[in-house]
């Protein structure tokens, strides 16, 4: 069978099965149908007024979220009184009503669709993770392995994406491969791309299926090894790992403990409402560009170390330390000072005050892996001595600073083999269910608009053009 025959014949036998999916929204097509649009936040009875320096004053709805978080809502703000909020880092300020993903940063709180994340990581797979996130409810077991059929079908990519790996420099960043890789998915697919309000749920599962693939051959090209292509006996994690480790010259077995953990590592990673990369790739949808483009754009924001990028800074540090003699106080020190340029890689989150729950997670998990692998990882030992060095620290007390998801999640890749340039590689495999499902709920917002922030303007009021040989 042809692979978009097979891709439309999968997809049909899914819709036929999953009314719920249908009520959300999508049809095989991809488009959008407003059949229910869940209200996601209500308005109170209650109000603010704000009151103006000119004396007039204007009356703001409050809104509740379905967690008692309360927002003013100032969409009116602007067209009545000429007044916007300013608010830069966005730290006081929601962009969209969502309902995926809570975080209570205070009480270090994280649940996907309603579920906690502790118990996900404990009992559920990155795929059925993945279907929560992209269509709101657990599936059953034929839903499932319905989602699953799908992803293995398209796990391949067009021979001619190959040719691309042709152009990179052996040791181009992988987060630069995969950008460009999925953006150029957009010039394959084009048929399906849609208008801008669709989500294509095709694309969906092929960004599902393919973003494993392309990730391990960019890996394939550093080490200059022939490309492993998928084998779709294996599960979703196993898979990836045989593509990224597998040699056609011998037979490659995957231990199933490394594939069992980065099955966790990708469900911790799978969403985190409105981070910098998810408020890209919702911003980046809305301007109404193809689903690929969008991903790309939220792979580029995650590279970046105060975001995904983090990982990788946080094993180059742990090695900093231990080759500099391990002493970790000299390190606490240099990150309070502001003149060093240093900050402590892996600490601090802008939404978490109290620990992060994924770091809890990955903490245990690390100490069970790598007592069974029987690693001796010095780098563990220092880590867990930074982290008791900082968290007795009052500097760090004093601004809630406490281990993030970064922090432990390197030593678990490092483990498995992974190369430290491509450890936020694999944040980007665990954050895409979340990217997919924020573009989807983006798309089936009927009151959606583009995203397009206003300004106070700093800059030089009106001045004369001066000719050059005048200045
Ligand atoms: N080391 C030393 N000082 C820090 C650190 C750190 N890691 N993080 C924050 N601070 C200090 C900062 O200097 C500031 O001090 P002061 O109030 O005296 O000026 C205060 O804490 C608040 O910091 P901020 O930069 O205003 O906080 P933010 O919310 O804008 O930034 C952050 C959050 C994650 C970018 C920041 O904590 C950081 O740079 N951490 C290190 C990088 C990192 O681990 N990033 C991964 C984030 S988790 C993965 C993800 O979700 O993407």
């Amino acid at each position: 069978m042809e692979s978009f025959q097979k891709s439309v014949y999968f997809l049909n036998r899914f819709w036929q099965k999953t009314t719920h999916t249908r009520k959300l929204g999508y049809s095989p097509e991809g488009t959008v149908k407003h059949t229910t649009t869940k209200k996601v936040n209500h308005m109170s009875d209650k109000s603010v007024t704000v009151n103006f320096p000119e004396g007039n004053s204007i009356e703001l709805p409050v809104v509740q979220g379905s967690e008692q978080e309360k927002a003013i809502d100032v969409s009116a703000l602007r067209g009545n009184t000429g007044y916007i909020t300013l608010d830069p880092g966005y730290g006081n300020t929601g962009s969209c009503n969502s309902a995926i993903t809570f975080i209570d940063g205070e009480n270090g709180i994280l649940r996907y669709r309603g579920y906690r994340i502790e118990d996900l990581a404990e009992h559920s797979t990155f795929l059925e993770t993945s279907y929560l996130l992209i269509n709101g409810k657990l599936p059953s077991a034929e839903e499932l392995s319905s989602f699953e059929a799908q992803i293995k079908n398209h796990t391949l990519l067009h021979e001619d994406v190959k040719s691309f790996y042709d152009g990179f420099p052996r040791d181009a960043h992988p987060m630069a491969i995969l950008a460009s890789v999925v953006v150029s998915l957009s010039s394959f697919y084009q048929d399906e791309v849609g208008s801008p309000e669709e989500v294509s749920y095709l694309n969906s599962i092929r960004l599902m299926a393919k973003l494993p693939t392309i990730a391990a051959w960019a890996y394939k090209k550093s080490v200059g090894h022939p490309f492993t292509y998928p084998d779709n006996s294996r599960s979703y994690a196993e898979n990836f790992l045989y593509m990224m480790f597998g040699l056609p010259v011998e037979h490659f077995e995957v231990d199933p403990l490394v594939a069992e953990v980065l099955d966790t590592l990708l469900i911790l990673h799978a969403d985190h409402e409105q981070n910098c990369s998810t408020s890209t790739v919702r911003i980046v949808r809305s301007s109404g560009v193809n689903l690929f483009a969008s991903i790309a754009s939220g792979i580029c924001a995650l590279w970046g170390w105060r975001h995904g990028g983090a990982n990788q800074e946080v094993i180059e540090m742990l090695n900093r330390i231990r080759e500099d003699g391990g002493d970790v106080k000299k390190y606490i020190e240099m990150a309070k000072d502001k003149d060093s340029g240093f900050r402590l890689m892996g600490f601090g989150h802008r939404v978490y005050k109290n620990y992060d729950p994924r770091a809890s997670v990955i903490r245990k998990k690390c100490e069970q892996v790598l007592t069974k692998l029987n690693s001796d990882d010095p780098t563990l030992e220092i880590a867990r001595k930074l982290e008791e060095a900082a968290l007795n620290d009052d500097y760090f007390k004093e601004r809630n600073l406490y281990p993030n998801v970064d922090f432990y999640s390197g030593i678990l890749y490092k483990a498995m083999n992974i190369p430290v340039n491509a450890f936020t590689v694999m944040f980007a495999l665990g954050r895409l269910p979340g990217w997919i499902a924020h573009a989807k709920e983006y798309s089936e917002d009927p009151k959606n608009r583009i995203g397009r922030p206003r300004q106070v303007y700093t800059g030089e009021t009106e001045r004369k053009y001066v000719p050059i040989s005048a200045r």
